[in-house]
Protein backbone atom coordinates (compact mmCIF):
# COMPACT_ATOMS: atom_id res chain seq x y z
CA UNK A 1 0.00 0.00 0.00
CA UNK A 2 1.31 3.82 -0.95
CA UNK A 3 1.05 6.24 1.61
CA UNK A 4 1.31 9.59 0.29
CA UNK A 5 2.14 12.75 1.96
CA UNK A 6 1.57 16.10 0.08
CA UNK A 7 2.61 19.36 0.97
CA UNK A 8 0.37 21.61 2.96
CA UNK A 9 -0.69 24.51 0.93
CA UNK A 10 -2.73 26.27 3.54
CA UNK A 11 -1.43 30.03 3.87
CA UNK A 12 0.92 30.08 6.94
CA UNK A 13 1.34 26.36 7.81
CA UNK A 14 4.79 24.96 8.44
CA UNK A 15 3.41 21.48 9.82
CA UNK A 16 3.50 18.25 7.38
CA UNK A 17 1.24 15.45 8.25
CA UNK A 18 4.33 13.09 8.86
CA UNK A 19 7.70 13.23 9.46
CA UNK A 20 10.66 11.29 8.57
CA UNK A 21 10.55 9.40 11.66
CA UNK A 22 7.14 8.29 11.06
CA UNK A 23 7.75 7.61 7.55
CA UNK A 24 10.44 5.49 8.67
CA UNK A 25 8.20 3.50 11.27
CA UNK A 26 5.41 3.36 8.19
CA UNK A 27 8.23 1.99 6.01
CA UNK A 28 8.91 -1.21 8.49
CA UNK A 29 5.11 -1.70 8.47
CA UNK A 30 5.31 -2.32 5.01
CA UNK A 31 4.28 0.89 3.86
CA UNK A 32 5.47 2.23 0.80
CA UNK A 33 5.54 6.34 1.77
CA UNK A 34 6.26 8.66 -1.18
CA UNK A 35 6.24 12.89 -0.04
CA UNK A 36 5.65 15.38 -2.03
CA UNK A 37 9.09 17.69 -2.38
CA UNK A 38 9.68 20.24 0.08
CA UNK A 39 6.38 18.81 1.96
CA UNK A 40 8.12 19.46 5.47
CA UNK A 41 11.04 22.28 4.43
CA UNK A 42 9.00 24.70 6.37
CA UNK A 43 9.35 22.46 9.26
CA UNK A 44 12.96 21.84 9.32
CA UNK A 45 12.35 17.90 7.36
CA UNK A 46 13.90 18.39 4.26
CA UNK A 47 13.44 15.91 1.41
CA UNK A 48 17.19 14.54 2.53
CA UNK A 49 15.64 13.63 5.82
CA UNK A 50 12.81 11.65 4.35
CA UNK A 51 15.15 9.68 1.40
CA UNK A 52 17.64 9.15 4.30
CA UNK A 53 14.66 6.62 5.61
CA UNK A 54 13.64 5.12 2.78
CA UNK A 55 10.62 7.31 1.92
CA UNK A 56 10.44 8.71 -2.01
CA UNK A 57 10.55 12.27 -2.74
CA UNK A 58 8.00 13.16 -5.90
CA UNK A 59 7.93 16.37 -7.49
CA UNK A 60 4.29 16.80 -8.67
CA UNK A 61 1.88 16.93 -6.29
CA UNK A 62 -0.95 14.98 -8.25
CA UNK A 63 1.83 11.71 -8.60
CA UNK A 64 1.52 11.74 -4.54
CA UNK A 65 -2.46 12.64 -4.56
CA UNK A 66 -3.34 10.24 -7.68
CA UNK A 67 -0.96 7.31 -6.87
CA UNK A 68 -1.37 7.13 -2.92
CA UNK A 69 -3.95 4.65 -1.13
CA UNK A 70 -4.08 6.70 2.02
CA UNK A 71 -3.19 10.24 2.17
CA UNK A 72 -1.72 12.01 5.36
CA UNK A 73 -2.24 15.37 6.02
CA UNK A 74 -2.74 18.24 8.52
CA UNK A 75 -5.38 20.49 7.73
CA UNK A 76 -8.37 19.15 5.50
CA UNK A 77 -8.28 19.09 1.97
CA UNK A 78 -9.78 22.48 0.10
CA UNK A 79 -11.39 22.06 -3.20
CA UNK A 80 -8.51 21.71 -5.55
CA UNK A 81 -7.00 19.18 -3.66
CA UNK A 82 -9.99 16.85 -3.01
CA UNK A 83 -10.51 16.95 -6.92
CA UNK A 84 -6.83 15.15 -6.63
CA UNK A 85 -8.33 12.92 -4.35
CA UNK A 86 -8.52 9.15 -5.87
CA UNK A 87 -11.57 7.29 -6.29
CA UNK A 88 -11.62 4.99 -3.23
CA UNK A 89 -8.97 6.10 -1.48
CA UNK A 90 -8.51 6.89 1.78
CA UNK A 91 -7.55 10.09 3.83
CA UNK A 92 -6.25 10.62 7.35
CA UNK A 93 -6.33 14.91 8.62
CA UNK A 94 -7.80 17.28 10.56
CA UNK A 95 -11.60 17.52 8.54
CA UNK A 96 -13.88 19.41 10.85
CA UNK A 97 -16.51 17.38 9.47
CA UNK A 98 -19.46 19.98 11.45
CA UNK A 99 -17.65 22.98 9.54
CA UNK A 100 -17.06 21.20 6.09
CA UNK A 101 -20.57 19.56 4.71
CA UNK A 102 -19.76 20.16 1.27
CA UNK A 103 -16.01 18.76 1.11
CA UNK A 104 -18.00 15.78 3.19
CA UNK A 105 -20.47 15.11 0.79
CA UNK A 106 -17.79 15.55 -2.36
CA UNK A 107 -15.36 13.23 -1.26
CA UNK A 108 -18.06 10.90 -0.42
CA UNK A 109 -18.84 11.29 -4.55
CA UNK A 110 -15.31 9.83 -4.70
CA UNK A 111 -15.89 6.52 -2.26
CA UNK A 112 -13.48 8.32 -0.16
CA UNK A 113 -12.52 6.58 3.13
CA UNK A 114 -11.71 9.64 5.58
CA UNK A 115 -10.50 9.78 9.38
CA UNK A 116 -10.35 12.96 11.45
CA UNK A 117 -7.90 13.38 13.61
CA UNK A 118 -10.00 15.97 15.56
CA UNK A 119 -12.73 13.47 16.14
CA UNK A 120 -10.59 10.67 17.80
CA UNK A 121 -11.82 10.16 21.04
CA UNK A 122 -10.88 11.90 24.13
CA UNK A 123 -10.36 8.46 25.81
CA UNK A 124 -7.31 6.95 27.55
CA UNK A 125 -6.74 4.39 25.22
CA UNK A 126 -6.62 6.94 22.27
CA UNK A 127 -4.49 9.36 24.11
CA UNK A 128 -1.41 8.88 21.79
CA UNK A 129 -3.68 9.15 18.52
CA UNK A 130 -4.93 12.14 20.20
CA UNK A 131 -3.68 14.76 17.53
CA UNK A 132 -6.30 17.79 19.19
CA UNK A 133 -4.69 17.03 22.51
CA UNK A 134 -0.97 17.40 21.28
CA UNK A 135 -1.89 20.24 19.70
CA UNK A 136 -3.50 22.47 22.18
CA UNK A 137 -0.65 21.64 24.48
CA UNK A 138 1.61 23.54 21.96
CA UNK A 139 -1.09 26.17 21.60
CA UNK A 140 -0.69 26.53 25.83
CA UNK A 141 2.96 26.36 25.67
CA UNK A 142 3.21 28.67 23.14
CA UNK A 143 0.51 31.28 24.25
CA UNK A 144 2.78 32.29 26.79
CA UNK A 145 5.64 32.19 24.55
CA UNK A 146 3.86 35.18 22.78
CA UNK A 147 2.29 36.96 25.86
CA UNK A 148 6.31 36.87 27.30
CA UNK A 149 7.03 38.69 23.46
CA UNK A 150 4.90 41.42 23.72
CA UNK A 151 5.06 41.69 27.77
CA UNK A 152 7.29 44.44 28.29
CA UNK A 153 8.60 43.30 31.68
CA UNK A 154 9.98 40.09 33.05
CA UNK A 155 7.68 36.96 33.84
CA UNK A 156 9.73 36.47 37.21
CA UNK A 157 10.59 38.92 40.19
CA UNK A 158 14.09 39.98 40.53
CA UNK A 159 15.70 42.45 43.40
CA UNK A 160 18.47 44.08 41.86
CA UNK A 161 20.60 46.95 42.93
CA UNK A 162 18.22 49.40 40.56
CA UNK A 163 15.51 48.17 43.22
CA UNK A 164 12.67 45.59 43.56
CA UNK A 165 10.94 44.12 40.19
CA UNK A 166 7.75 42.38 40.65
CA UNK A 167 6.73 38.76 39.28
CA UNK A 168 4.10 39.04 36.13
CA UNK A 169 0.93 38.05 37.16
CA UNK A 170 -0.94 35.56 34.72
CA UNK A 171 -4.71 34.55 35.04
CA UNK A 172 -5.69 31.50 32.91
CA UNK A 173 -8.99 30.82 31.96
CA UNK A 174 -9.89 27.07 31.43
CA UNK A 175 -7.71 24.25 32.52
CA UNK A 176 -8.52 21.82 29.93
CA UNK A 177 -4.76 20.69 27.84
CA UNK A 178 -4.23 24.02 26.81
CA UNK A 179 -4.70 25.89 29.86
CA UNK A 180 -2.53 23.31 31.82
CA UNK A 181 0.17 23.68 29.43
CA UNK A 182 -0.07 27.59 29.70
CA UNK A 183 0.62 27.22 33.53
CA UNK A 184 3.30 25.37 33.73
CA UNK A 185 5.37 27.40 31.32
CA UNK A 186 4.30 30.90 32.72
CA UNK A 187 4.92 29.14 36.28
CA UNK A 188 8.74 27.99 34.37
CA UNK A 189 9.19 31.63 33.74
CA UNK A 190 8.71 32.68 37.04
CA UNK A 191 4.95 34.48 37.26
CA UNK A 192 2.53 34.26 39.75
CA UNK A 193 -0.19 31.84 38.11
CA UNK A 194 -3.76 31.98 38.90
CA UNK A 195 -6.40 29.64 36.71
CA UNK A 196 -9.95 29.24 36.74
CA UNK A 197 -12.40 26.64 35.35
CA UNK A 198 -15.49 25.75 35.45
CA UNK A 199 -14.66 21.71 36.25
CA UNK A 200 -13.65 21.74 39.56
CA UNK A 201 -11.51 18.81 39.34
CA UNK A 202 -8.96 21.17 37.76
CA UNK A 203 -7.76 22.49 40.84
CA UNK A 204 -5.74 19.31 41.77
CA UNK A 205 -4.25 19.20 38.34
CA UNK A 206 -3.93 23.41 38.63
CA UNK A 207 -2.32 23.20 42.08
CA UNK A 208 0.31 20.56 41.39
CA UNK A 209 1.62 22.39 38.38
CA UNK A 210 2.47 25.24 40.98
CA UNK A 211 -0.56 27.48 40.04
CA UNK A 212 -3.26 29.00 42.44
CA UNK A 213 -6.99 27.55 41.71
CA UNK A 214 -9.67 30.31 41.64
CA UNK A 215 -12.73 29.39 43.30
CA UNK A 216 -16.55 31.21 43.27
CA UNK A 217 -18.32 31.60 46.11
CA UNK A 218 -21.38 30.65 43.93
CA UNK A 219 -24.94 29.78 45.43
CA UNK A 220 -26.66 27.74 43.81
CA UNK A 221 -30.06 27.06 46.28
CA UNK A 222 -31.49 30.24 44.57
CA UNK A 223 -32.41 29.05 41.70
CA UNK A 224 -35.82 27.72 40.39
CA UNK A 225 -36.09 23.93 39.16
CA UNK A 226 -35.97 23.24 35.91
CA UNK A 227 -32.90 22.52 33.84
CA UNK A 228 -30.07 22.59 36.24
CA UNK A 229 -27.12 23.50 33.80
CA UNK A 230 -29.21 26.18 32.11
CA UNK A 231 -30.20 27.96 35.30
CA UNK A 232 -26.71 27.53 36.63
CA UNK A 233 -24.80 28.61 33.59
CA UNK A 234 -26.72 32.14 33.60
CA UNK A 235 -26.03 32.66 37.08
CA UNK A 236 -22.62 31.19 36.89
CA UNK A 237 -21.22 33.01 33.69
CA UNK A 238 -22.35 36.19 35.55
CA UNK A 239 -20.62 34.95 38.49
CA UNK A 240 -17.32 34.46 36.94
CA UNK A 241 -17.12 37.29 34.98
CA UNK A 242 -17.34 39.40 38.25
CA UNK A 243 -14.02 37.67 39.32
CA UNK A 244 -12.61 37.86 35.92
CA UNK A 245 -12.92 42.01 36.33
CA UNK A 246 -11.73 41.78 39.54
CA UNK A 247 -8.70 40.38 38.32
CA UNK A 248 -8.05 42.39 35.06
CA UNK A 249 -7.00 45.29 37.45
CA UNK A 250 -4.73 42.70 39.12
CA UNK A 251 -3.10 40.59 36.57
CA UNK A 252 -0.48 41.65 33.64
CA UNK A 253 -1.16 38.86 31.24
CA UNK A 254 -4.74 36.56 30.35
CA UNK A 255 -5.03 33.73 28.51
CA UNK A 256 -7.91 32.44 28.19
CA UNK A 257 -8.61 28.54 26.43
CA UNK A 258 -12.41 28.56 27.52
CA UNK A 259 -14.22 26.05 25.46
CA UNK A 260 -17.34 24.76 24.94
CA UNK A 261 -16.81 21.51 22.16
CA UNK A 262 -18.88 22.74 19.19
CA UNK A 263 -20.40 25.77 20.28
CA UNK A 264 -19.22 29.52 19.63
CA UNK A 265 -16.52 30.63 22.57
CA UNK A 266 -18.38 32.34 26.03
CA UNK A 267 -17.40 35.99 25.79
CA UNK A 268 -15.46 35.77 29.33
CA UNK A 269 -13.58 39.44 28.70
CA UNK A 270 -15.60 42.41 27.84
CA UNK A 271 -14.03 45.93 26.28
CA UNK A 272 -14.06 47.25 29.86
CA UNK A 273 -12.20 44.74 31.78
CA UNK A 274 -9.77 45.06 28.75
CA UNK A 275 -9.69 48.63 29.63
CA UNK A 276 -9.02 48.63 33.24
CA UNK A 277 -5.83 46.41 32.49
CA UNK A 278 -2.24 48.10 33.46
CA UNK A 279 -1.12 49.38 30.12
CA UNK A 280 1.55 47.03 28.79
CA UNK A 281 -0.94 44.24 29.69
CA UNK A 282 -1.23 41.30 27.25
CA UNK A 283 -4.05 39.00 26.64
CA UNK A 284 -3.84 35.98 24.39
CA UNK A 285 -7.24 34.37 23.23
CA UNK A 286 -6.86 30.46 22.32
CA UNK A 287 -10.41 30.72 21.15
CA UNK A 288 -9.88 33.07 18.76
CA UNK A 289 -11.18 30.52 15.87
CA UNK A 290 -14.38 30.05 17.76
CA UNK A 291 -15.39 33.47 18.18
CA UNK A 292 -13.07 34.27 20.72
CA UNK A 293 -13.39 34.31 24.86
CA UNK A 294 -12.79 38.08 24.54
CA UNK A 295 -15.22 40.40 22.61
CA UNK A 296 -12.08 42.59 21.06
CA UNK A 297 -10.35 39.78 19.77
CA UNK A 298 -9.95 39.52 16.08
CA UNK A 299 -9.16 36.08 14.79
CA UNK A 300 -4.98 36.04 13.33
CA UNK A 301 -4.21 39.35 14.13
CA UNK A 302 -2.84 41.30 16.92
CA UNK A 303 -4.68 44.35 18.28
CA UNK A 304 -3.68 46.95 20.55
CA UNK A 305 -6.35 48.91 22.91
CA UNK A 306 -5.83 50.97 25.84
CA UNK A 307 -2.50 50.19 25.53
CA UNK A 308 -3.24 46.22 26.03
CA UNK A 309 -2.30 43.86 22.83
CA UNK A 310 -4.46 41.13 22.79
CA UNK A 311 -3.74 37.96 20.68
CA UNK A 312 -5.96 36.27 18.68
CA UNK A 313 -3.67 33.88 16.23
CA UNK A 314 -5.03 30.70 15.35
CA UNK A 315 -1.76 29.14 14.25
CA UNK A 316 0.43 28.55 17.15
CA UNK A 317 1.23 24.90 16.55
CA UNK A 318 2.03 25.67 13.18
CA UNK A 319 4.75 28.45 15.01
CA UNK A 320 6.60 25.51 16.45
CA UNK A 321 6.39 23.32 13.44
CA UNK A 322 8.96 21.18 13.65
CA UNK A 323 7.70 19.40 17.28
CA UNK A 324 3.48 19.79 16.23
CA UNK A 325 4.73 18.40 13.07
CA UNK A 326 6.98 15.64 15.28
CA UNK A 327 4.04 15.13 17.20
CA UNK A 328 0.70 14.68 14.65
CA UNK A 329 2.56 12.43 12.96
CA UNK A 330 3.09 10.12 15.81
CA UNK A 331 -0.47 10.25 16.43
CA UNK A 332 -1.20 9.42 12.39
CA UNK A 333 1.39 6.30 12.62
CA UNK A 334 -0.65 5.29 16.33
CA UNK A 335 -3.34 5.22 14.42
CA UNK A 336 -2.56 3.19 11.26
CA UNK A 337 -1.21 0.90 13.82
CA UNK A 338 -4.32 0.39 15.54
CA UNK A 339 -5.66 -0.23 12.03
CA UNK A 340 -3.87 -3.37 11.80
CA UNK A 341 -0.26 -1.71 9.14
CA UNK A 342 -0.52 -3.27 6.09
CA UNK A 343 -0.13 -7.16 7.26
CA UNK A 344 -4.31 -6.72 9.00
CA UNK A 345 -4.85 -3.14 7.48
CA UNK A 346 -9.02 -2.91 8.48
CA UNK A 347 -11.26 0.12 9.28
CA UNK A 348 -12.73 -1.95 12.33
CA UNK A 349 -15.95 -0.55 13.18
CA UNK A 350 -15.86 -2.33 16.40
CA UNK A 351 -12.65 -0.47 17.23
CA UNK A 352 -14.18 2.84 19.23
CA UNK A 353 -11.11 5.08 18.38
CA UNK A 354 -11.37 4.04 14.75
CA UNK A 355 -15.39 4.36 14.50
CA UNK A 356 -15.20 7.85 16.54
CA UNK A 357 -12.87 8.92 13.82
CA UNK A 358 -14.33 7.75 10.52
CA UNK A 359 -16.24 10.37 9.00
CA UNK A 360 -16.49 8.89 5.20
CA UNK A 361 -16.70 4.67 4.51
CA UNK A 362 -16.62 3.86 0.62
CA UNK A 363 -19.38 5.88 -0.47
CA UNK A 364 -21.25 6.19 3.03
CA UNK A 365 -21.17 9.09 5.56
CA UNK A 366 -19.98 7.83 8.84
CA UNK A 367 -20.40 11.02 10.66
CA UNK A 368 -21.47 11.91 13.57
CA UNK A 369 -20.46 8.47 15.07
CA UNK A 370 -22.63 6.54 17.56
CA UNK A 371 -22.49 7.72 21.25
CA UNK A 372 -19.42 5.93 23.10
CA UNK A 373 -21.25 3.68 25.88
CA UNK A 374 -19.97 5.77 28.47
CA UNK A 375 -19.78 8.73 27.94
CA UNK A 376 -17.31 11.07 29.55
CA UNK A 377 -18.16 13.41 32.20
CA UNK A 378 -20.01 16.53 31.32
CA UNK A 379 -19.00 20.41 31.73
CA UNK A 380 -20.56 21.91 34.42
CA UNK A 381 -21.71 24.69 32.45
CA UNK A 382 -24.21 25.35 29.77
CA UNK A 383 -23.47 22.91 27.05
CA UNK A 384 -26.91 23.70 25.37
CA UNK A 385 -27.43 20.12 25.40
CA UNK A 386 -27.05 18.96 29.01
CA UNK A 387 -30.23 16.92 30.26
CA UNK A 388 -32.39 18.01 33.16
CA UNK A 389 -30.93 16.72 36.32
CA UNK A 390 -33.01 14.06 37.34
CA UNK A 391 -34.12 12.96 33.95
CA UNK A 392 -30.36 12.66 33.44
CA UNK A 393 -29.63 10.58 36.47
CA UNK A 394 -32.50 8.00 35.89
CA UNK A 395 -31.42 7.36 32.35
CA UNK A 396 -27.45 6.71 33.04
CA UNK A 397 -29.06 4.17 35.78
CA UNK A 398 -31.28 2.42 34.23
CA UNK A 399 -29.14 2.41 30.95
CA UNK A 400 -25.99 0.74 33.82
CA UNK A 401 -28.17 -1.35 35.80
CA UNK A 402 -30.28 -2.86 32.71
CA UNK A 403 -27.60 -4.98 30.53
CA UNK A 404 -25.46 -5.56 34.02
CA UNK A 405 -28.76 -7.41 36.15
CA UNK A 406 -28.84 -10.49 33.17
CA UNK A 407 -24.48 -10.33 33.05
CA UNK A 408 -24.60 -10.79 36.89
CA UNK A 409 -26.82 -13.41 37.20
CA UNK A 410 -24.91 -15.44 34.94
CA UNK A 411 -21.62 -14.81 36.95
CA UNK A 412 -22.68 -15.23 39.97
CA UNK A 413 -24.53 -18.65 38.40
CA UNK A 414 -20.83 -19.49 37.32
CA UNK A 415 -19.26 -19.00 40.38
CA UNK A 416 -21.60 -21.09 42.55
CA UNK A 417 -21.26 -23.87 39.97
CA UNK A 418 -17.84 -23.64 40.44
CA UNK A 419 -18.22 -24.26 44.23
CA UNK A 420 -20.52 -26.68 43.94
CA UNK A 421 -18.37 -28.51 41.34
CA UNK A 422 -15.34 -28.62 43.81
CA UNK A 423 -16.72 -28.99 47.17
CA UNK A 424 -18.37 -32.56 45.48
CA UNK A 425 -15.52 -33.06 43.96
CA UNK A 426 -13.46 -32.78 47.52
CA UNK A 427 -16.10 -34.74 49.31
CA UNK A 428 -16.20 -37.27 46.64
CA UNK A 429 -12.05 -38.37 47.00
CA UNK A 430 -11.03 -41.18 49.30
CA UNK A 431 -9.55 -39.26 52.28
CA UNK A 432 -6.46 -41.19 52.27
CA UNK A 433 -5.35 -40.22 49.43
CA UNK A 434 -2.89 -37.22 50.69
CA UNK A 435 -1.87 -35.99 47.59
CA UNK A 436 -5.49 -35.21 45.91
CA UNK A 437 -6.64 -34.31 49.15
CA UNK A 438 -3.59 -31.23 48.61
CA UNK A 439 -3.92 -30.79 45.46
CA UNK A 440 -7.55 -29.90 46.00
CA UNK A 441 -6.71 -27.73 48.49
CA UNK A 442 -4.09 -25.91 46.52
CA UNK A 443 -6.79 -25.88 43.64
CA UNK A 444 -9.09 -24.35 46.16
CA UNK A 445 -6.53 -21.35 46.90
CA UNK A 446 -5.75 -20.92 43.51
CA UNK A 447 -9.83 -20.74 42.24
CA UNK A 448 -10.31 -18.29 45.12
CA UNK A 449 -7.02 -16.13 44.25
CA UNK A 450 -8.03 -15.85 40.34
CA UNK A 451 -11.50 -14.77 41.73
CA UNK A 452 -10.89 -12.19 43.79
CA UNK A 453 -7.80 -11.14 41.36
CA UNK A 454 -10.28 -10.87 38.83
CA UNK A 455 -12.71 -8.78 40.75
CA UNK A 456 -9.72 -6.61 42.03
CA UNK A 457 -8.25 -5.28 38.71
CA UNK A 458 -12.08 -5.39 37.25
CA UNK A 459 -13.24 -2.66 39.62
CA UNK A 460 -10.32 -0.40 38.86
CA UNK A 461 -11.15 2.03 36.66
CA UNK A 462 -8.71 1.79 33.48
CA UNK A 463 -6.88 5.37 34.13
CA UNK A 464 -5.69 3.66 37.53
CA UNK A 465 -3.94 0.41 35.52
CA UNK A 466 -0.51 1.94 35.73
CA UNK A 467 -0.48 2.78 39.41
CA UNK A 468 -2.57 -1.03 39.72
CA UNK A 469 0.33 -2.55 37.70
CA UNK A 470 3.11 -0.83 40.55
CA UNK A 471 1.50 -2.42 43.39
CA UNK A 472 0.91 -5.82 41.89
CA UNK A 473 4.77 -5.66 42.51
CA UNK A 474 4.20 -6.62 45.98
CA UNK A 475 1.80 -9.70 44.95
CA UNK A 476 4.41 -10.46 42.72
CA UNK A 477 7.31 -10.62 45.53
CA UNK A 478 5.15 -13.14 47.56
CA UNK A 479 4.64 -14.98 44.68
CA UNK A 480 8.96 -15.17 44.60
CA UNK A 481 9.00 -16.29 47.97
CA UNK A 482 6.67 -18.95 47.14
CA UNK A 483 8.15 -19.97 44.11
CA UNK A 484 11.54 -20.13 46.23
CA UNK A 485 9.91 -22.46 48.77
CA UNK A 486 8.79 -25.12 46.10
CA UNK A 487 11.97 -25.34 44.36
CA UNK A 488 13.89 -26.09 47.30
CA UNK A 489 12.75 -29.52 47.33
CA UNK A 490 15.07 -32.27 46.45
CA UNK A 491 13.42 -33.88 43.89
CA UNK A 492 11.88 -32.04 40.61
CA UNK A 493 8.38 -33.20 39.82
CA UNK A 494 5.93 -30.70 38.93
CA UNK A 495 5.19 -28.62 41.49
CA UNK A 496 9.30 -27.73 41.09
CA UNK A 497 8.78 -26.82 37.77
CA UNK A 498 5.91 -24.87 38.21
CA UNK A 499 7.47 -22.70 41.20
CA UNK A 500 10.69 -22.02 38.72
CA UNK A 501 7.66 -20.84 35.88
CA UNK A 502 5.92 -18.76 38.89
CA UNK A 503 9.09 -17.22 39.72
CA UNK A 504 10.09 -16.14 36.14
CA UNK A 505 6.81 -14.32 35.63
CA UNK A 506 6.58 -13.02 38.77
CA UNK A 507 9.87 -11.65 38.12
CA UNK A 508 9.42 -10.32 34.84
CA UNK A 509 5.98 -8.24 36.01
CA UNK A 510 8.24 -7.04 39.25
CA UNK A 511 10.98 -5.80 36.65
CA UNK A 512 8.17 -4.17 34.55
CA UNK A 513 6.48 -3.05 37.87
CA UNK A 514 9.33 -1.09 38.56
CA UNK A 515 10.00 0.26 35.16
CA UNK A 516 6.80 1.26 34.62
CA UNK A 517 6.54 3.40 38.19
CA UNK A 518 9.78 4.89 37.54
CA UNK A 519 8.45 6.21 34.32
CA UNK A 520 5.69 7.32 36.14
CA UNK A 521 8.02 9.00 38.96
CA UNK A 522 9.97 11.07 35.69
CA UNK A 523 6.67 12.61 34.84
CA UNK A 524 6.67 14.28 38.00
CA UNK A 525 9.95 15.51 38.33
CA UNK A 526 11.38 18.80 36.87
P1 LIG B 1 -10.26 21.60 26.52
O1 LIG B 1 -11.64 21.19 26.18
O2 LIG B 1 -9.27 20.60 26.93
O3 LIG B 1 -10.29 22.76 27.62
C1 LIG B 1 -11.21 23.80 27.64
C2 LIG B 1 -11.47 24.13 29.10
O4 LIG B 1 -12.30 25.28 29.19
C3 LIG B 1 -12.22 23.00 29.84
O5 LIG B 1 -11.46 22.59 30.94
C4 LIG B 1 -13.54 23.65 30.26
O6 LIG B 1 -14.00 23.17 31.50
C5 LIG B 1 -13.15 25.09 30.31
N1 LIG B 1 -14.29 26.00 30.21
C6 LIG B 1 -15.38 25.91 29.42
N2 LIG B 1 -16.19 26.96 29.63
C7 LIG B 1 -15.61 27.72 30.58
C8 LIG B 1 -15.96 28.92 31.22
N3 LIG B 1 -17.09 29.55 30.93
N4 LIG B 1 -15.12 29.43 32.15
C9 LIG B 1 -13.97 28.80 32.46
N5 LIG B 1 -13.58 27.65 31.89
C10 LIG B 1 -14.39 27.12 30.95
O7 LIG B 1 -9.76 22.39 25.23
P2 LIG B 1 -8.24 22.59 24.81
O8 LIG B 1 -7.83 21.45 23.95
O9 LIG B 1 -7.44 22.95 25.99
O10 LIG B 1 -8.34 23.87 23.85
C11 LIG B 1 -8.63 25.14 24.41
C12 LIG B 1 -8.85 26.15 23.31
O11 LIG B 1 -7.66 26.34 22.57
C13 LIG B 1 -9.92 25.76 22.28
O12 LIG B 1 -10.73 26.89 22.00
C14 LIG B 1 -9.11 25.35 21.07
O13 LIG B 1 -9.82 25.51 19.88
C15 LIG B 1 -8.00 26.34 21.19
N6 LIG B 1 -6.79 26.03 20.42
C16 LIG B 1 -6.25 27.11 19.80
C17 LIG B 1 -5.13 26.99 19.05
C18 LIG B 1 -4.58 28.21 18.44
O14 LIG B 1 -3.63 28.13 17.65
N7 LIG B 1 -5.10 29.37 18.75
C19 LIG B 1 -4.50 25.66 18.83
C20 LIG B 1 -5.10 24.59 19.59
C21 LIG B 1 -6.24 24.79 20.35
Amino acid sequence: MIIGVPKEIYPEERRVGLVPRGAEALIKMGFEVIVETNAGDAADYSNAKYEAVGAKVSQSANEVWGQSDIVIKVREPDTAESRLMKEGGTLISFFWPSKNSELLKYLNTKNVTALAMDCIPRITRAQKMDALSSMANIAGYRAVVEAAHEFPHFFTGQITAAGKIDPAKVLIIGGGVAGLAAVGAAKGLGAIVRAFDTRLAVREQVESLGGEFLELNFDEDGEGGGGYAKTMSDEFIKAEMKLFAEQAIDVDIIITTALIPGKEAPKLITAGMVESMREGSVIVDLAAEQGGNCSLTKPNEKVVHHGVTIIGYTDLPSRMAALSSRLYSAGIVHLIDEMGGTENYDVDLENEVIRGALVLQNGSIMWPPPKPKNPGPKYSVDTGDRPEKGKAETETTRSEVKPCTGMRTIKYAIYLALAIGLYIAGNSLPESDEFVERFIDQLTVFVLACFVGWQVIWNVKPALHTPLMSVTNAISGIIIIGGILQISRPEIDASVILGAAAILLAAINVVGGFLVTNRMLAMFRQ
